[in-house]
């Protein structure tokens, strides 16, 4: 067993770390505060072949492997998770899903500009009364001839305003439940395609979340993906990928909270010595770096058996499920830990301690997480 990265992965995480203290940190209380779409930073996350980073060269992507992936999504996410969850939808959802189940011609018209980051993907698979329970779609894609036409909404869609890509999973056969869902490809620009506003999140308020409205719109038969009724496995497989992205985002939330507080606990004086000498505080500093430490250990293996090609669905769900409620719980220290100034923006605990919340709600809530875990275990 080797725990040492190799010489690239640690040049990529150093890039990330770079691109995070450099860019992102100077102005993210002011974006969180306005919600403001990190344009400049998304520019510069192309610039550095962070998006499209695991797509093999062939279609112009970095050809990275998972790992590295992780490391730089944890470094970014460390300061902030709105950029890091931009870059982990385009990544692991879409572009691995395009990838991995796309045709030749698919892949040459859609995945090599997502590749380059010339064009974001997002991923519309959530619902009004389809969130959890992700097979109940009601979103209709009905076959008419050498096209499908998709009516209905999707709800929370990350990247929905500044992607040009989309995969929408819609229902096909609504008598065969899971079975007549399918998934496919479709240009954002597509005539019949509406916003809503831009939802006023708690955390990670500068990503771009959205509903999305199709009314007629005409999706040409080869852009589905896969086989008829295909579309509910195809999401539940990009999800496992999409769930190591997410665990390693709460990683770096959390590494953020403790960086923090291991500072402020060597400069804040109170009972006449600092508050890192008093063992209230140097234990809970133990406490999450120790909680922080598992995590990586799920995160990596996750990321390592996908990596090797190897079944990774229940380790992501575990990663997942461990990191993100990690991460709520190393914040909340991290706020208290700051008392009355970790409740002030200035101090960056409390937005972190927002934007953990959101890794134990998307890409499958923890309660989610346990049935994926649980049904590994007892299937036969
Ligand atoms: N791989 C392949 N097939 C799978 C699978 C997987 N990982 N998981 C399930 N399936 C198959 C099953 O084998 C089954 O197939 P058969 O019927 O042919 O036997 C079929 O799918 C149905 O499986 P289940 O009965 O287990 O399905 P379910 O309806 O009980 O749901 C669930 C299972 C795990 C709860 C699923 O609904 C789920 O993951 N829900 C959460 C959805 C989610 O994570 N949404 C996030 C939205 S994306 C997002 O957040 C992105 C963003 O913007 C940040």
């Amino acid at each position: 067993m080797d725990f040492n990265f190799t010489e690239e992965q640690e040049m990529i995480r150093q890039a990330a770390r770079d691109f995070a203290q450099r860019e992102l940190l100077k102005d993210v209380i002011e974006r969180d505060e306005k919600a403001e779409f990190p344009t400049r930073h998304v520019e510069m996350m192309k610039e550095l072949g962070f998006l499209g980073m695991m797509v093999d060269p062939e279609y112009g992507g970095g050809g990275m492997d998972t790992i590295s992936y992780v490391l730089a999504m944890e470094e970014i996410s460390k300061v902030d998770s709105s950029v890091a969850v931009i870059m982990s939808v385009h990544n692991s959802l879409v572009c691995h899903g395009v990838e991995k189940w796309g045709t030749d011609q698919q892949k040459e018209k859609y995945l090599k500009p997502m590749a380059t980051g010339e064009k974001i993907g997002a991923f519309l698979l959530s619902e009004p009364e389809a969130g959890s329970d992700a097979s109940s779609q009601r979103t209709t894609a009905e076959e008419k001839g050498d096209h499908y036409l998709v009516n209905g909404t999707k709800n929370w869609i990350t990247n929905a305003n500044c992607a040009g890509i989309y995969i929408l999973i819609a229902q096909t056969h609504p008598e065969k439940h899971h079975h007549g869902i399918n998934a496919f490809i479709v240009e954002k620009d597509t005539s019949g395609i509406s916003l809503a506003p831009h939802e006023d999140k708690m955390g990670m308020r500068s990503s771009d979340t959205h509903s999305v409205m199709f009314s007629d719109v005409e999706i040409p038969k080869e852009n589905r993906i896969g086989d008829d009724g295909f579309g509910f496995r195809f999401a539940m497989q990009i999800l496992e990928g999409g769930r190591i992205g997410i665990a390693a985002q709460a990683l770096g939330i959390a590494g953020g909270a403790l960086d923090r507080s291991i500072r402020y606990a060597k400069e804040r004086k109170a009972f006449g010595k600092l508050i890192g000498q008093h063992q209230a505080i140097a234990f809970k500093l133990s406490d999450m770096a120790v909680k922080i430490e598992a995590g990586k250990n799920f995160c990596y293996k996750a990321a390592w058996l996908k990596d090797q090609g190897q079944p990774y669905g229940m380790a992501s769900a575990m990663a997942k499920q461990f990191c993100a409620d990690m991460s709520m719980e190393v914040t909340t220290e991290a706020v208290q830990i700051h008392g009355g100034y970790g409740y002030v923006k200035e101090y960056h605990v409390e937005r972190l301690m927002r934007e953990a919340k959101l890794t134990q709600i998307y890409e499958g809530t923890s309660e989610i997480q346990k049935i994926v875990i649980s049904r590994s275990l007892l299937k036969d």
